[in-house]
């Protein structure tokens, strides 16, 4: 896209539009929003726009609208996939959801909160506390990414077994779309069947659809109750059965299952010390396992109860329940300590794949013994929620390695881990989106039929391509 206005007439048009304070222009080269988390992507913008409400958001969409100026919405700039970094051709806006964020209402009565685009997710989870009652979305980001966010990549995280994802856990949404207009679909309504599922289009969409501004979100009983082990074990094969012993045994209540294999966990202990880790020497797969409810119950002992059967002790080497609040943030933090064990310890390729469970033994199996082979400077680093099938096979390089040689293998690298998963019928993005860094992945690897509905839905609602171009779909606006 090109701008076809003389752009100081038209950040002095934008501020008369919406007010001097909600114009930021020009942005100094560094400044955070014009990078992404990981520092793979640097944009540069016209401007950076702050609306307070929605009003401000329709005003602002408007005018992007009629001069067809790009628009690239941002939450809390965690994104792993440069979907909210813009391009770097200075010539679009970046709207930052920040100042949206008020709590609108809470109704405990109707288990439910509204909450603006901008709350951050730590906020929401706070605002549902003080009111005795549960918001289930957690995330390694939470004080730091945003509902709004959360909402356009459909974020997943550590409870989706027992609470699935974000689009799960919103009953409405308020969004504006690229004309303007404002979608009011805020509702705590938990049954409306009045036509096309307008709210699950936008979640996921990625700032390609439109700017959500509120959304009407599903809170859940305060859990009262939880147990939490941290197993040792063999093989993912072993993690795999014991989560079916686990099902069968305590039902609904299991809330987390993460894999944690060997390599991961050594990398958390080399890179974040203050962790404390509970078995040495680390064994070969760890799994850290959690129930939840909201009644009072000795959760303690239907997990132990669950850990003894005979066939679940025939894979569990060694087990550490926590005794305490306290014993179970420390597990906890070794598990989420993993991401960042992989920042400090340098650059990294990240595959969010989801493969079915019974799969999962093989896929790992396959991925490692393929590194090992054909990729020796690497060190595989696949963990996460494999409960729901959802795996991070990242790769680091090996300590020593030529760097460059590491680098020069990441396109040998994802081509082979995204073909394994199509071959089992898997996802290439389980969870984190598509962004700008898989966009190219998703046009080889969906199915002709399911990019061309998506790029016909993208073009009735938004026909001038103004919306986060270039992100999730090839951006067709100039063309
Ligand atoms: P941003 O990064 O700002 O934006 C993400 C996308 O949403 C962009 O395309 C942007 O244009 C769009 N967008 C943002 N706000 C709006 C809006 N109001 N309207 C329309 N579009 C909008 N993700 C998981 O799913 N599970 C995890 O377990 C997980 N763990 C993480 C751990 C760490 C340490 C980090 C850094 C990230 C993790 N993530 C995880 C990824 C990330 O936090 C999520 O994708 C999160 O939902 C992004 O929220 P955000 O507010 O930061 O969005
Ligand atoms: C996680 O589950 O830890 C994240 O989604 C993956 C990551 O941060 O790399
Ligand atoms: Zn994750």
């Amino acid at each position: 896209m090109t701008l076809k206005h003389d752009p100081s007439m038209l950040l002095a048009a934008l501020r008369a539009a919406l007010g001097e304070d909600c114009v930021r222009a020009p942005l100094a080269d560094d400044a955070p929003e014009l990078r992404d988390y990981r520092r793979r992507y640097q944009g540069r913008a016209l401007a950076l726009l702050l609306p307070r409400d929605t009003a401000q958001v329709s005003t602002l969409l408007r005018f992007c609208f009629e001069r067809r100026i790009g628009v690239v919405p941002q939450g809390g700039n965690t994104s792993y996939n440069g979907g909210a970094t813009p391009d770097g051709s200075g010539t679009q806006v970046l709207v930052s959801l920040r100042r949206m964020n008020r709590i609108r209402a809470v109704d405990a009565a109707n288990f439910s909160l509204t909450a603006e685009a901008g709350c951050t997710l730590q906020a929401v989870q706070d605002a549902a506390e003080a009111a005795q009652r549960f918001f289930p979305l957690s995330l390694g980001s939470q004080q730091s990414c945003q509902i709004g966010g959360n909402l356009a990549t459909n974020a997943g995280g550590l409870n989706v077994l027992r609470f699935g994802m974000m689009r799960e856990l919103t009953l409405g949404i308020e969004a504006v779309l690229p004309d303007g207009s404002v979608l009011d679909g805020l509702t705590g309504l938990r049954k409306d069947n009045t036509g096309y599922d307008l709210k699950s289009l936008l979640i996921g969409s990625e700032g390609t659809l439109g700017i959500i501004t509120a959304a009407t979100l599903k809170l859940w009983p305060a859990q009262r109750s939880s147990a939490t082990a941290l197993l040792a074990i063999e093989t993912p094969a072993a993690a795999i059965r014991l989560l079916s012993v686990l099902r069968e045994h305590v039902g609904e209540r299991l809330t987390s299952f993460e894999l944690m294999p060997h390599d991961a966990v050594e990398l958390v202990r080399t890179q974040v010390p203050e962790v404390r880790m509970p078995f040495t020497p680390t064994p070969p797969c760890l799994v850290l396992c959690e129930l939840t409810s909201a009644a009072i119950e000795p959760l303690d002992e239907l997990l132990q109860a669950a850990l003894l059967a005979p066939n679940a002790q025939a894979d569990i080497l060694d087990a550490v329940l926590a005794r305490s609040e306290a014993e179970r943030m420390a597990l906890w933090q070794m598990r989420e300590s993993i991401p960042e064990a992989q920042r400090r310890h340098g650059p990294s390729f990240k595959h969010d794949v989801s493969v079915p469970l019974d799969a999962i033994p093989s896929f790992m199996q396959r991925v490692s013994d393929w590194v090992l082979q054909s990729a020796p400077e690497s060190v595989l680093i696949c963990y996460g929620h494999a409960g729901d099938g959802n795996l991070h096979c990242n790769l680091s390089a090996r300590p020593g390695a030529d760097m460059a040689t590491f680098k020069a293998r990441e396109s040998a690298v994802q081509s082979f881990i995204h073909d394994l998963v199509m071959q089992f019928r898997g996802s290439i993005s389980a969870e984190h989106g598509i962004g700008q860094s898989k966009l190219i992945e998703l046009q080889r690897r969906a199915s002709p039929v399911k990019l061309a509905l998506m790029a016909q839905l993208k073009a009735a609602i938004d026909p001038r391509g103004i919306m986060n171009p270039g992100k999730l779909l090839p951006d067709l606006s100039g063309q």
